[in-house]
């Protein structure tokens, strides 16, 4: 999840990149960078042979990346005609400078920058490279600044239908409309060049893109014209939002903007009515970070999921820089991981275990390592961890490379601690998370896991190609289900409302139901500050059913996966001695409905990966028990982000 911003016309083109950028950084921080287009010298002949070349600056120094970017900027020419902007959150290549956006041409008078994932850049760069284009980045994004290079060589060669060359305006949004055509993946981008001063030209597919304009401006004034990846990035500056829809390019000139679709028919954009504060604005309209990153966990899915499936349909990870061949000889796995991201390692036991056929150990990273396990070089150890830098996981892994295993790390920070030290890295691409409590990237660590799951029992022959690929085509529908889900929080909050005032809860799950009670119980104790137990349910008949009396609450995850006859066996134990029960299950369950005093209702979803969406009712009841009791749900007390003492 990166930022992009730009600005066209107007004294300050290069003050609103910034102070956009800076609203942007909760996109990333890798790395900030600028790119300018100056005014022609008064002595140029027109045509983009005499575009003068654009200005750039760029830093990657992580958390002050545009503290330093501020500094360069400081020295940029004035009177830039337009710019644009970028904020980076590395997905393709390590942060560094080299990688830093806005990423230039072979004449450097062509700029882009870009968010999201191209998902067919290296056949793109091995084309490109083949036809004499040098590459100085590891990015996805470069080669689309290439492509529009030669996209614009391409629109400048005399047709023999015509004596005159063709006028320079229009040139670029052609070459995006030809360039887009061939990408394959996520995109939001904008581009400049510069033989089309003052004109930027913007496109995207899935990834959010808005332009805003002041009245004048979209009624054919004179006024600046801008773009970002959000509308807090220019709120203040733009009054009226338009929305670009997929496949669809913009052209921003001062006073004008012109959608057309990929085939060139022009289009009306939809206008979008604003009314938020910039402080709502920041938070995407919603009351908090936590809730905002509730309603990203679809996108972090579908961007985990992007890019791992071959057109054949078989999956490949080319972050992984653990040969095929050592994979095949792994004969255990242990996943190490604290917290929430301790649970997504349960639940991957499950998936590995059945689909790959490999035993699967799973500690707590902070007793791993204390307990002298036995790993050898035929020893996979995953860590898990969002930050990557929790120290108990990297201690973990560290101790597992001593002993020769091979370390795998599971991380939604490109380039973080853990990354760097293992073996081979798989990053879930859930951008960066504020709020405190795990969410967005816990879900997108479940489909990591399970993704790699699927490629042990790829590699290894235990499922056959068609059931690989069914099963992909189940994990692709987890990000429609999981919005599904997210639309009935007003459910789980009239839920939440009948029992705000209960300090004590069981959570009981069987199977990979139980991984998810525990989710379910620690959101409920960090978020709402309440003691809540899980257990799995077959095990409370061997002591915790001592504790179930007339009005205690028990949470269950019903939902039917492989145990759900028994699990509702244990249900009717825990109903028969007076509990309340408030059930997580599926949509039509009629038997299940009438065990329970509330239910959470989800839809249902293939049994091993039904955790992706029986957890988001109970992440969302944490969320309201926790706001009903007027807590931070963003900063809950006694808690940091990330945990970087042992
Ligand atoms: O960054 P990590 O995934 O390594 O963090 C691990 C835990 O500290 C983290 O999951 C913690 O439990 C969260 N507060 C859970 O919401």
């Amino acid at each position: 999840m990166c930022g992009i911003i730009g600005a066209t016309g107007g004294e300050d083109v290069l003050d609103v990149l910034l102070d956009g950028l800076a609203r942007l950084e909760y996109r990333g921080y890798d790395s900030a960078g600028v790119a300018l287009e100056l005014p022609r010298p008064a002595n140029a002949t027109s045509g983009p042979a005499d575009g003068v070349p654009l200005w750039r600056a760029r830093a990657a120094s992580g958390t002050t990346s545009l503290d330093e970017l501020r500094k360069v900027a400081h020295v940029a020419p004035k009177g830039a005609l337009a710019g644009i902007g970028h904020t980076r959150w590395a997905t393709h290549g390590r942060p560094s400078e080299a990688n830093a956006h806005p990423h230039l041409d072979c004449t450097a008078t062509v700029a882009v920058v870009h968010n999201g994932i191209v998902e067919n850049c290296r056949e793109l760069a091995e084309e490109l490279i083949a036809s004499g284009h040098e590459l100085a980045s590891e990015t996805d994004t470069e080669v689309v600044a290439h492509l529009i290079e030669g996209e614009l060589r391409r629109s400048s060669e005399p047709a023999l239908d015509r004596t005159s060359q063709v006028g320079e305006e229009g040139r670029l949004a052609g070459a995006m409309r030809a360039v887009i055509g061939r990408l394959r993946g996520s995109f939001a981008l904008a581009a400049i060049w510069a033989g089309e001063p003052g004109t930027i030209v913007a496109a995207r597919r899935v990834s959010p893109l808005v332009i805003g304009a002041a009245d004048s401006a979209v009624a054919g004034g004179s006024s600046q014209v801008l773009l970002a990846s959000d509308i807090p990035a220019i709120l203040g500056r733009a009054r009226r939002f338009l929305l670009v829809e997929d496949d669809q390019v913009a052209e921003l000139r001062p006073g004008s903007v012109a959608v057309t679709t990929v085939d060139g028919m022009p289009v009306d954009p939809p206008e979008l009515r604003v009314d938020w504060d910039l402080d709502a604005a920041l938070k995407g309209g919603f009351e908090d970070f936590m809730s905002k990153e509730l309603h990203e966990q679809p996108r972090a899915l579908a961007d985990t999921l992007l890019g791992r499936v071959l057109p054949a349909g078989t999956l490949a990870l080319d972050e992984v820089r653990i040969s095929d061949d050592e994979l095949r000889e792994v004969d255990k796995v242990f996943v190490v991981a604290c917290g929430s991201s301790y649970h997504a390692g349960l639940v991957a036991k499950y998936a590995i275990e059945h689909w790959a056929r490999l035993p699967v150990e799973i500690d707590i990273a902070s007793e791993f390592r204390y307990r002298d396990p036995v790993l050898d070089h035929r020893t996979l150890v995953v860590g898990v961890s969002q930050s990557g830098e929790t120290l108990d996981t990297i201690q973990a892994v560290r101790a597992a490379r001593q002993c020769g295993a091979k370390v795998l790390a599971v991380s939604n920070v490109v380039d973080s601690s853990m990354a760097r030290q293992a073996d081979g890295v798989l990053y879930t691409r859930a951008g960066p998370e504020v709020g405190v409590a795990s969410t967005k990237t816990y879900l997108a660590q479940l489909a990591a896991l399970d993704i790699l799951a699927l490629y042990l029992a790829q590699l290894r022959g235990i499922l056959y190609p068609h059931e690989v690929r069914r099963l992909l085509d189940d994990l692709g529908e987890m990000p429609s289900l999981v919005e599904e889900v997210l639309g009935r929080s007003g459910d789980v909050l009239a839920v939440a409302r009948s029992q705000r005032n209960t300090r004590d809860f069981f959570f009981l799950g069987r199977h990979v139901g139980y991984p998810v009670a525990l989710e379910g119980a620690l959101k409920a104790k960090e978020l709402a500050y309440v003691r809540a137990e899980a257990y799995p349910a077959g095990e409370l008949k061997h002591g915790p059913i001592a504790l179930i009396e007339p009005g205690t609450v028990v949470v269950g995850v019903a939902t039917r996966t492989r145990l759900w006859e028994k699990m509702m066996a244990n249900i009717a134990e825990v109903r028969s001695r007076g509990a309340t029960v408030v059930l997580v299950a599926n949509d039509g369950d009629e038997e299940a409905g009438a065990m329970a005093d509330s239910v959470l209702w989800v839809p249902a979803a293939n049994p091993l990966l039904a955790p992706l969406v029986d957890v988001v009712p109970l992440q969302l009841f944490a969320y309201h028990l926790a706001r009903l009791s007027g807590y931070d749900v963003d900063r809950p007390r006694n808690l940091a982000k990330t945990v970087t003492v042992e």
